[in-house]
């Protein structure tokens, strides 16, 4: 069955009162795929961390206790629906002030300084975002050299899942597709597995910031 469009749209970008009970059902639904993100990440204790269209913020919990010393974890979403629900579920991290959650406009200008992190993570998001390349871009600017880079997405385009999805609002790109411009934006792909949900996998693409900074 086709998921209804109001639905995607919401999904794609939560907005009032409706968008609230999206952010909670989101965070559990996707509890799974972002814990397996995380841990295919490899993440060390000082790790300067950025979750990219974090939605409701619930990564942070399983974040903050692993990156326990570090000394920025960040959180980004262009929904403010989202973000306020972020920072209620996260208040003990931010008056720490250990977790910065902010909302941001535009994909291709992220607001921190080149080589801010030493890791990012991105669960469901990319689907939403064109061009592609402009927020891989950001990501490798703002990732320090040998940073990493974590993405879960829906990359089977054949799948029942994807034709329920949709096009006006979901772009499927393919795990392929998505690995060339990781490439193409100067990442290296250093992992990939599927995490298997229900009836359906989704992939970890893992992606490692050269050591050598872009030109
Ligand atoms: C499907 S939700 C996933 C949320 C969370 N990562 C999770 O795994 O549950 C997609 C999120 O990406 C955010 N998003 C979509 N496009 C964005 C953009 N251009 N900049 C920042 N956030 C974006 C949406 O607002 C939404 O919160």
């Amino acid at each position: 069955m086709k998921k209804p469009l109001f639905i995607a749209e919401q999904s794609s970008n939560p907005r009032g009162w409706f968008g609230k009970i999206v952010a909670k059902i989101m965070a559990r639904e996707t509890a799974g795929e972002n814990d397996a993100a995380i841990d295919f990440m490899s993440m060390a204790p000082r790790d300067r961390i950025l979750d990219f269209g974090c939605g409701h913020g619930q990564s942070f919990r399983r974040i903050s206790r692993i990156a326990s010393q570090s000394q920025l974890i960040a959180g980004v979403d262009q929904s403010e629906v989202m973000v306020t629900e972020a920072r209620r579920r996260n208040q003990d991290l931010i008056q720490n002030g250990l977790l910065k959650m902010e909302k941001v406009d535009s994909a291709s200008k992220l607001p921190f300084d080149d080589s801010s992190f030493d890791k990012i993570l991105s669960v469901h998001t990319i689907y939403f975002i064109s061009p592609l390349r402009s927020l891989l871009t950001e990501f490798r600017r703002v990732l320090a050299p040998g940073g990493q880079l974590v993405l879960a997405f829906h990359g089977n385009k054949s799948s029942t899942l994807a034709a329920s999805l949709p096009s006006e609002v979901y772009n499927i790109r393919s795990t392929q597709d998505v690995s060339k411009q990781l490439e193409a934006a100067g990442m290296k792909i250093v992992g990939t597995e599927l995490y298997n949900k229900d009836s359906h996998a989704i992939t970890l693409l893992k992606a490692e910031a050269s050591l050598v900074p872009e030109k």
